[in-house]
């Protein structure tokens, strides 16, 4: 009973998704992103965001320091965990995200600079920050790779990268099911993958890995932590 009123967030979260899906088939409604998604997440993340989430954003949003960009803002949800005195640049390439973000960080009264981009192709010079955050985002990116890349480039050497993302499991039958639900999944749910390596690629990347903490979310496998730039 516990689990299943646990899953019902993710169950809102899957028909809001697929409504937007075929609302949005009509051409006149393309927008860059869905305005769904950013009610819909909130909705969903927001049972999870008093236990393990919120304290894992605490960690990770509350050690940034310096020049501080966060990849895949959102809606914001990691605006009140940033010290008081972090200088913040937020991207996300969804508009309806980025408004709510808007909202977030002037009702905290944070300020931040917030930008429409892709992690693939980030519109700042060369170790530009001295901390990259990114959390729940390198699941949806289109290119994985290329937008770890970007992030190193961005952070000067020796520079901090703090990440919270949900991975493929390590069990094999568990694997296999988010294998093949993927396809599917990612047409509902913002390009999400619930099958990525994310921790392998961050090191293939060109970072070393300081510290990571592995965490259950609902029956997602999660992996907190950071990683610098080599
Ligand atoms: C699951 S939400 C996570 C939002 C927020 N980081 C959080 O922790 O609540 C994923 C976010 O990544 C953004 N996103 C998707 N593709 C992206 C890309 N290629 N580059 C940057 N952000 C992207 C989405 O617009 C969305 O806001």
């Amino acid at each position: 009973m516990g689990r299943l009123r646990r899953l019902l967030p993710l169950a809102v979260l899957v028909g809001l998704a697929v409504g937007w899906r075929l609302w949005s088939r009509r051409p006149e409604r393309r927008q860059p992103g869905s305005p769904c998604f950013a009610p819909a997440y909130d909705l969903a993340t927001g049972p999870f965001e008093g236990g393990v989430l919120g304290r894992l954003r605490r960690q990770i949003a509350g050690t940034a320091a310096g020049r501080v960009l966060e990849v895949g803002v959102g809606t914001g949800a990691n605006f009140r965990h940033y010290p008081d005195t972090t200088g913040l640049v937020v991207v996300d390439p969804n508009l309806f995200m980025l408004r709510r973000a808007r909202r977030r960080a002037r009702s905290l009264g944070r300020d931040a600079d917030l930008i429409l981009a892709l992690a693939e192709a980030l519109p700042f010079r060369d170790e530009t920050f001295d901390t990259v955050v990114a959390t729940l985002v390198f699941c949806s990116v289109a290119d994985l790779n290329r937008s770890l890349a970007e992030v190193r480039r961005v952070l000067r050497p020796g520079g901090t990268f703090n990440f919270i993302e949900h991975v493929r499991a390590r069990n094999s039958l568990l694997g296999a099911l988010q294998d093949a639900a993927t396809p599917v999944w990612r047409r509902v749910a913002g390009g999400c993958h619930l099958n990525r390596r994310t921790v392998k690629a961050i090191e293939a990347a060109g970072f070393e890995l300081v510290r990571l903490e592995e965490r259950q979310l609902a029956v997602m496998p999660l992996v907190a932590g950071t990683a610098r730039s080599k």
